[in-house]
């Protein structure tokens, strides 16, 4: 859990314009503070919100193209394909702009290989990173056409069963894992993830079978790392591994590349992991033989700073020794504090500088006790209606939501590349509660 220091007003200065408006200098801001308060798409942050309601999930184009070509950049090596691992965030909208950066795309679900088909992704740029599916969902990926990726076994009998004679990779577990909670850690024997390193052989035996050609392996060892230490060590074990595979086309190190959620935290160096990776896949590919493909899955830091979470200040509570700052965002609509201790920025739209007063504890209208924010913040000369700005809400924000408390799920808007803002998903209305009931 990381700890909730309140930030200084500096602080969170810098941190507004060195992070969320990385393009100020572009000319073109999109998101800016002005006169202390926050403006989108040049408007102050409490006219758009009251434009188009609170919750209200706000996104960056440029921010987001930003993102994707730094990760298309992110190695030398070559031939590489990034896929865009779009558990993240699968706003159509934004899944258009991710293929149109050059980007493929994995999903976790048919639902996933749905949205992505929907967004324009051919089946050829889709990868099905399965786990624990069933015949049906199996056949679904296998008639749609896009590569599968098996990760177990018995998922890899399953596959042969009902494609024998098929091209399928296989996602291994390296037996180490990274990840900011130890719910996203998904490398080491304690993972649900992957063949476990030392069972690789058993893949052949079941390859030969049913006659399948081990075209790819893929794995990914949890999410949001700042230094990549332990992924590189991955990805020289995933290389080591794949020297026993004769026919691999590709190679998949997987996700998890991290942000500073936090304005102390050191940015992830992309650049030096980049390089090394570049270095330690260039001489595999000499021993290897053959240059195939490299890639890898990120999913937030392609999105996490594109988003903004605008909510509305219901009413302020002083209890003994704690002050609450009740707000309309619950963890229906941004689950990240609650189930991970995840830390946001949350910042009082109309003094973005303030730091004075005292410090909060921002809450939700949810019927659970665990429905925090944040601890500990000061929000300057904090009132009653106004608007508070959670910051790095693109990733796992909206795609986590939910309708508990029978709470309508937020609005999404896009500030474009023009400056516009546009509706890119309505709120949910009351009618959709009703979906699907039969009563
Ligand atoms: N590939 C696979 C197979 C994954 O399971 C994941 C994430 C990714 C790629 C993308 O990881 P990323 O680059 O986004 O770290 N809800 C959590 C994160 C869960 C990640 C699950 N798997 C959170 O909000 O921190």
């Amino acid at each position: 859990m990381q700890p909730t220091t309140p930030l200084s007003a500096d602080d969170a200065h810098r941190h507004l314009l060195n992070r969320l408006k990385t393009l100020v200098d572009t000319g073109k801001p999109e998101i800016t503070v002005e006169k202390g308060s926050l403006k989108l798409a040049g408007r102050e942050a409490r006219d758009v919100a009251a434009q188009f309601g609170t919750p209200l999930y706000v996104y960056s184009e440029r921010i987001l193209r930003t993102r994707c070509r730094e990760i298309k950049n992110f190695i030398g090596y070559e031939p590489f394909m990034p896929n865009y691992s779009c558990k993240a965030n699968t706003n159509v909208a934004l899944l258009k702009i991710i293929r149109s950066e050059g980007f493929h795309a994995d999903a976790m679900s048919p639902g996933e290989i749905f949205l992505l088909l929907t967004a324009g992704f051919r089946p050829e740029e889709i990868f099905f990173v399965s786990n624990y599916v069933d015949d049906e969902e199996m056949r679904f990926a296998i008639r749609a056409g896009v590569t599968i990726s098996v990760d177990s076994l018995a998922q890899l009998e399953r596959y042969g069963r009902l494609n024998p004679g098929g091209r399928v990779a296989v996602r291994i577990n390296p037996g180490i894992g990274d990840g900011h909670h130890e719910k996203v850690i998904t490398g080491g024997a304690h993972s649900k993830f992957g063949i476990f390193h030392t069972d690789v052989e058993h893949i052949f035996s079941i390859a030969k079978r049913y006659n399948l050609t081990i075209t790819g392996l893929n794995q990914h060892i949890g999410s949001n790392y700042l230094t990549g230490t332990v992924y590189l060590e991955s990805v020289k074990r995933l290389l080591s591994i794949a020297e026993n595979f004769a026919d691999l086309d590709f190679i998949d190190f997987g996700g998890g590349m991290g942000i500073p959620y936090k304005n102390d935290a050191a940015r992830l160096n992309l650049a030096t992991l980049g390089e090394q990776i570049t270095e330690v896949l260039e001489k595999w590919t000499t021993r290897y033989g053959k240059r195939i493909t490299a890639k890898i899955e990120p999913g937030r830091y392609v999105v996490a700073e594109s988003g903004l979470l605008l909510i509305t200040v219901h009413a302020l509570k002083q209890n003994p020794g704690i002050t609450f700052a009740g707000t309309d965002g619950g963890f229906n609509v941004l689950a990240r504090p609650m189930m991970y201790g995840a830390y946001h920025e949350i910042l009082n739209t109309r003094e973005v500088d303030g730091t004075a007063g005292t410090p909060v504890t921002v809450c939700g209208n949810i019927c659970e006790s665990g429905d925090i924010l944040g601890e500990n913040r000061r929000l300057s000369d904090l009132r009653e209606g106004d608007v508070l700005a959670v910051l790095d809400a693109g990733a796992y924000g909206f795609s986590m939501s939910s309708n508990y408390n029978s709470r309508l799920r937020p609005a999404e808007v896009l500030i474009t590349e023009e400056g516009q803002l546009r509706l890119i998903r309505e709120r949910d209305r009351l009618e959709d509660l009703l979906l699907h009931q039969i009563y």
